[in-house]
């Protein structure tokens, strides 16, 4: 059906996608661009093939969501970088699921980084780049209004779920899952759809026995070419490079 939707006016440019209205009053078009940033845009660079990569990535891993039983916002691939997605209002509320310490988690609480949690934790921050997407709780969603009860525990329920599936994807593939952040939204009838991207942009991914980063943390450490590391991802998850297959 929907693979007659044609792009409209650029609705919001993001720091790594482009989200345009589309012909559909339901759907926006998604376009992932090669645009890297870290530390909330401080660092900045273009990456040759991150777009693709991630918009690859994110259609595959989405499809699995919805095989799993977790709606989501995916509705066609048109392009290798460009979605036709359904149109949602974003919940306010980043999802982050920690399955080892890392990152903010570690400095917030002077934890050893690479420690595996006993079980897997959902961390609610507030969407705000002013801000700093400073952590919340469930207090701030239900008094501001960003979110209702059964909202809020709907996201949790869902965010293991997408944490489960992807865990074991991962693991498969020699990687481990450290930890990965996910928005959700609302669409026309109020359903929560899980929405935005499931790419390496948002999660920690670790080479398993070297615990290499295979993520933007390369970009964000200086610890490599993160070209390369994305082609490299890629072909781990498909089975061959960009161009093949
Ligand atoms: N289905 C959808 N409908 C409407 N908006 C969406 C949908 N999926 C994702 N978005 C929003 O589109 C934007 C995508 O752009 P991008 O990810 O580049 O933003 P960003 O610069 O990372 O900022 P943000 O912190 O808002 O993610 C995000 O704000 C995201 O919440
Ligand atoms: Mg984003």
């Amino acid at each position: 059906m929907s693979k007659s939707i044609e792009r409209g006016e650029l609705l919001h440019e993001g720091k790594a996608k482009q989200v345009f209205h589309s012909s559909s009053p339901d759907h926006v078009w998604i376009h992932y661009k090669d645009d890297a940033t870290a530390f909330n845009g401080v660092k900045k660079a273009s990456i040759r093939d991150k777009g693709e990569v991630n918009a690859r990535i994110s259609a595959y891993l989405m499809e699995r969501m919805s095989s799993a039983g977790i709606p989501t916002h995916m509705d066609t691939v048109v392009s290798v970088r460009d979605h036709v997605c359904t149109k949602v209002d974003i919940i306010p509320v980043e999802v982050v699921v920690r399955n080892v310490c890392a990152g903010s988690i570690c400095r917030r609480f002077g934890l050893e980084q690479g420690k595996v949690l006993a079980e897997p934790m959902v961390e609610f921050f507030y969407k705000s780049d002013e801000l700093n997407d400073p952590p919340m709780s469930d207090v701030h969603a239900l008094q501001f209004g960003w979110a209702v009860e059964w909202e809020l525990a709907y996201l949790r329920h869902a965010a293991l779920k997408v944490n489960a599936v992807l865990q074991a994807f991962w693991d498969e593939l020699g990687v481990t899952l450290v930890d990965f952040k996910i928005e959700f939204g609302r669409d026309k009838n109020g359903h929560i759809l899980l929405a935005d991207e499931i790419t390496p942009d948002g999660s920690r991914l670790w080479e398993k026995g070297s615990n290499r980063s295979l993520d933007k943390d390369v970009f964000r450490k200086d610890l490599g070419d993160l070209g390369d590391t994305y082609r490299e991802l890629f072909k781990r998850v498909f089975g061959h490079g960009l161009t093949e297959g």
